[in-house]
């Protein structure tokens, strides 16, 4: 196999692109869809500030490697969840790479914030622990950008998370998920910054080849509590699709974006308030995250 660009030997094959790649000629190619992704999407300017959300996996450490690399201001936040072992671990590879890097990394513990870590919250409420953890990260991820006055948070979602999610949206039409579904969420609201994902064009493999040959040390394993969630059977369906046909995942997902997205967005936008608590956005009075915190608190 040689590399399409130089005609060196290629450490890695891209079906669905049907290239193949040397690793330097790669991290190119992987750096040339990140900025793609941002000039498409007019994401961030090179003057502004990001806070790149870090779990301490190989996505949104190598999109933070990334950023980096091409000169942006990146400022890291990682959020403690209090997983056991798992958040240990995984704070310890965001701490690792930023003091290697030089880079300055928030951290925010789940903990302080909603009253108790994730495996209690789990307990509390009968909601699947990914709603109720995904639901507390979006929270903090904006409180800590308006705190610290950030006007986007970028997140390592990839190809792979953003098509299982489509997928999963469609198996349901849920419609107002879908509405939202974008590698670019802008603001509509003073307190909500803009959510930016500009790994949406490189896929779960390419992410993992780009931070082993950049000597990224991230952790391998998944939450415990992800286990037998409906995304990773949807990510699995979607994988024997590409598997039969390569491009397939990226031909749903662009698909979409481009041809789908426009129906399902809303003709009047929601109304937006703010919390009568802790002021940040909110459809109704007392916001998700607060009502989130009052059931952890009666059920101690
Ligand atoms: P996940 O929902 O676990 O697939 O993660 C998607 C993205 O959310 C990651 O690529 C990160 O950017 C961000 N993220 C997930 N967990 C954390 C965390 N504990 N702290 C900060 N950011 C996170
Ligand atoms: Fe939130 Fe697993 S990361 S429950
Ligand atoms: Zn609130």
């Amino acid at each position: 196999m040689k590399c399409r660009k130089c005609g060196g030997t290629a450490v890695l094959e891209l079906r669905r692109h049907n290239v193949a790649f040397c690793a330097p000629d790669f991290l190119e190619f992987f750096r040339r869809q990140v900025n793609e992704a941002v000039r498409r999407h007019r994401m961030f300017t090179r003057d502004e500030s990001l806070l790149v959300a870090v779990s301490g996996g190989k996505d949104s450490l190598a999109l933070w490697d990334v950023l980096l690399e091409e000169g942006y201001s990146a400022t890291g936040l990682y959020l403690d969840l209090g997983i056991f072992d798992y958040s240990r671990e995984s704070r310890a590879k965001c701490e690792a790479f930023a003091a290697g890097r030089g880079a300055p990394l928030r951290i925010v513990s789940v903990e302080q914030e909603v009253g108790a870590a994730i495996p209690e919250v789990r307990a509390a409420t009968r909601r699947p622990t990914c709603s109720a953890c995904g639901l507390s990260k979006r929270y903090l991820m904006n409180k800590a950008a308006l705190e610290h006055g950030f006007p986007v948070v970028a997140t390592g979602h990839n190809l792979d998370d953003e098509a299982a999610t489509l997928f999963g949206s469609v198996l349901h039409w849920q419609t107002e998920p879908l509405a939202r579904q974008s590698p670019a969420l802008p603001s509509t609201h003073p307190k909500l910054v803009r959510r930016v994902k500009p790994l949406y064009r490189l896929s779960e493999l390419e992410t993992a080849a780009y931070a082993f040959l950049r000597g990224i040390d991230y952790i391998v394993e998944e939450c415990p509590f992800a286990k037998g969630a409906t995304s990773l059977l949807h990510k699995d369906i979607l994988n024997r699709l590409e598997d039969a046909s390569p491009g397939a995942k990226h031909n749903f997902l662009y698909g979409f974006l481009e041809k789908g997205r426009a129906a399902f967005e809303q003709a009047s936008p929601v109304e937006l308030n703010e919390c009568v608590r802790c002021g940040q956005v909110t459809t109704g009075t007392l916001c998700a995250f607060c009502k989130l915190a009052d059931q952890v608190k009666r059920s101690r």
